[in-house]
């Protein structure tokens, strides 16, 4: 995992985290194993958090890999009486997310779509309180242009590795071949910043975390002519 503040400082704020259970930390040696790019568990614990706070009730997750950071939320969604809908376009690790979901036993309170989430979005008729977007970098744009008229007024939209490694941060160096990733996340935080309709913050843990709560108020939308639903 990689962190844009020193790694010891992410293992302090995980031991204040306490004891996680054990499939999380199964999931998490897993991931760890096998590279896959899962949330710290000091994200996954905000996420649980912010949708308590919020009382969120139709969660979506673009991103769900082998679901660990849908397991955050969904226990989440337990407490709230919500529901968590998340999208993957590998088969394979939807496959494994399932079973991880029924270990938990949580299975009921999420519906885990598979395909790509730029060809899903448009056909989902719900509008959500709680988006988080995990999937991958270099789409963070499209994705947010295709979230935004299902983002509830009011609701919240949460993104993960905003600040990639810290290299999105300028004067930063970095291998060339991650140009395109670091610019297209540079413009995506600066369309949502300035975004009228959402206030923005960014945190710096984990990979670099952006909240945003979209206003109550209908605001001109710079993304799509439709209207919220
Ligand atoms: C960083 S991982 C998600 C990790 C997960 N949120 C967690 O923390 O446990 C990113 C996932 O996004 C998926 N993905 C990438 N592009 C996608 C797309 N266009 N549509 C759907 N899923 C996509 C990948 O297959 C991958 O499993």
């Amino acid at each position: 995992m990689a962190l844009f503040y020193p790694f010891e400082m992410e293992r302090y704020l995980e031991t204040l985290l306490g004891e996680r259970d054990p499939l999380l930390r199964e999931m998490e040696e897993q991931a760890l194993q096998e590279t896959i790019p899962v949330v710290t568990p000091t994200v996954g614990n905000f996420l649980n958090l912010l949708v308590s706070m919020c009382k969120a009730q139709e969660i979506l997750e673009i991103g769900t890999a082998i679901g660990y950071s849908t397991i955050w939320l969904a226990r989440a969604a337990e407490r709230t009486g919500g529901h968590v809908t998340t999208i993957d376009m590998n088969k394979a690790r939807r496959a494994r997310a399932l079973v991880y979901f029924a270990r938990a036993g949580i299975q009921n309170l999420i519906t885990a779509l598979e395909g790509d989430a730029r060809k899903i979005l448009p056909k989902l008729d719900s509008t959500f309180d709680f988006v988080f977007i995990d999937a991958a970098k270099g789409e963070y744009l499209e994705y947010l242009s295709l979230i935004y008229p299902l983002i509830a007024p009011g609701g919240l939209l949460v993104v993960d590795n905003v600040l990639f490694r810290g290299w999105v941060v300028p004067g930063s160096t970095f291998t060339p071949k991650y140009d395109r990733m670091v610019n297209g996340l540079r413009q995506f935080l600066d369309d949502l910043c300035q975004n009228p309709d959402f206030t923005t913050t960014v945190l710096p843990f984990g990979d670099g975390v952006s909240v945003s709560r979209r206003q109550n108020a209908k605001c001109d939308n710079r993304y799509s002519t439709q209207e919220p639903r």
